[in-house]
């Protein structure tokens, strides 16, 4: 235990250090257009900065398709895939490297691919008729960025994400750190969690939205049934079809936790263990923080490590879950995770859960600390989020951003260099998973306290909570600020921000 101590004090230091590094990453470059299949009206996009490459390019292909997918034996989705998986491939590169991912759309259908978490140039970013068109049925479009900033990050459709994401097409992009942390983990998983529509267990034939070709690139979908997304999958698999994860006794182990979901925030634990988490949405907390359990809205990422000090063979688990897709009552159903953490050695061991009157302590934001934060914000916006239906059901679908929903929403107006600063509040009954494009904010206020809290790009706002939230208008281009509840999105919790 006390090695334990000493060496989670040690990589601390290290990451205050590359969290300083990154604050001083003051060398900018520009970023080639890249060729693409087709013209794109991008004339009023200014050229993005991005930190300075290494000048190693990583080219990847993606093809997008409809495929059957078996989520448990037996039951099998209609799905969207990447490269006929899911979730998709993971791509691994190192932060400052080119990355060039030729997409070639096989659908009947346009889509596009959003990389959540990246400081993309806006051409690049994936959302469709803002930053690019659409990729049409049968076209190709490459895109190209320079990794940064370094964590564990992820690519979706942002083309009809309740059926396009909530089907199938996500995955990890993981972006290391060029100088890595040391002493590295003996074992790294990727843990990627997704929900699957009402019936999808039983084989639901998904059907395009008959809108999904119009206006915003189909993100607002038609205003007819909520859907419902209530099957859950690790890494595209039902528990008892999800691998185990098997591990050394005395090894340290980091896991990279993805809610690739549609709906529901998960909080996520280990029977036997503590998690240490390191990193949120893949930036480094200025102090890792160590709980049973690690809670994720839509689109939110932790990296946590344990110790493998308690051979057996343990469940690793939803501790709960937060039901937000409009329908009655929470999902609240433990199960729905059921990975399998097996020590060598011990593969025939009983399986443990956590006992069940365990007073478990799942990670608060209000734990985790980010650098100093610099002096007052030079524009300040203030958000209510409000919606949703007080009678269950699902029967109201429609969430506003002070009053307003997208496409009427009020653009946030930045100048280049402005550090601007949201005061976001929840006044509904429903977690809303905030998520900025093209930037990485700080958590700077919690409900009304001033705070130096983590860095991030997905913030997930509980029912009547209130945070203050910080970036640096440095990317120029035109954005989206939206709730990453797939639901919530499409029924107009979103907005834009407007380069002056
Ligand atoms: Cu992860 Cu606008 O999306
Ligand atoms: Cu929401």
């Amino acid at each position: 235990m006390k090695d334990r101590v000493l060496l989670l004090g040690g990589s601390a230091a290290v990451l205050v250090g590359v969290v300083a590094l990154l604050a001083a990453a003051g060398v900018w470059r520009t970023l080639p257009v890249p060729g693409i299949s087709k013209p794109v009206p991008l004339a009023t996009v200014v050229p993005p900065q991005q930190t300075e490459s290494t000048g190693k390019v990583d080219e990847f292909q993606l093809t997008v398709s409809r495929i059957s997918w078996e989520i448990a034996p037996g039951r099998t989705v209609q799905a969207y895939a990447y490269n006929g998986q899911i979730p998709g491939p993971e791509l691994r590169v190192t932060e400052g490297d080119t990355v060039k991912v030729a997409v070639t759309n096989q659908l009947q259908e346009a889509t596009t691919v959003h990389w959540h978490g990246v400081d993309v140039p806006s051409s690049m970013d994936g959302v469709p008729d803002l930053s690019q068109s659409p990729i049409p049925a049968g076209g190709t479009f490459t895109y190209q960025f320079v990794a940064t900033p370094a964590g564990t990050k992820w690519y979706h459709s942002h083309f009809d994400e309740v059926n396009q994401q909530g089907d199938g097409l996500y995955g990890p992009l993981l972006i290391e750190p060029r100088q890595q942390i040391q002493p590295q983990p003996d074992r790294e998983f990727t843990l990627m969690t997704s929900q699957w529509q009402n019936g999808a267990a039983s084989g639901r034939l998904a059907v395009p939205t008959p809108n999904a070709a119009s206006g915003m690139g189909g993100m607002l979908a038609p205003n007819s049934a909520v859907p419902v997304f209530n099957t859950f999958t690790l890494n595209g698999k039902m528990a008892p079809a999800i691998p185990p994860l098997i591990v050394q006794q005395g090894g340290r182990v980091h896991l990279r936790l993805i809610n690739a979901g549609a709906t529901d925030t998960i909080a996520y634990g280990l029977a036997g263990h503590q998690l240490t988490i390191t990193n949120s949405d893949g930036n480094p907390l200025a102090q890792p923080e160590v709980a049973d359990g690690v809670s994720l809205g839509v689109g939110e990422r932790a990296d946590v490590e344990f110790v493998a000090d308690n051979p057996g063979r343990w469940t690793f688990v939803a501790l709960s879950t937060q039901s937000n897709d409009g329908g009655p009552g929470p999902t609240a159903n433990r199960g729905v995770v059921g990975e399998e953490v097996i020590y060598a050695g011990h593969e025939n061991d009983p399986l443990q859960d956590f006992p069940a009157d365990a007073n478990l302590h799942v990670a608060r934001y209000t734990e985790f600390s980010g650098p100093p934060h610099p002096d007052p914000p030079t524009r300040t916006y203030d958000l209510t989020l409000s919606g949703g239906s007080m009678m269950g059901m699902g029967s109201e679908t429609s969430w506003t951003i002070n009053g307003k929903s997208y496409p009427g929403t009020d653009p946030l107006n930045v100048h280049q260099g402005d550090r601007v600063r949201i005061h976001v509040s929840n006044m509904s009954m429903e977690d809303h998973p905030m998520h900025l494009h093209g930037h990485t904010f700080q958590v700077v206020g919690i409900s009304g306290r001033a705070v130096d809290g983590p860095i991030k790009d997905t913030l997930t706002v509980h029912p009547m909570e209130q945070y203050g939230l910080e970036f640096v208008a440095d990317n120029p281009g035109t954005w989206l600020f939206h709730c990453h509840n797939l639901v919530h999105m499409s029924g107009g919790l979103m907005t834009e921000i407007h380069y002056q």
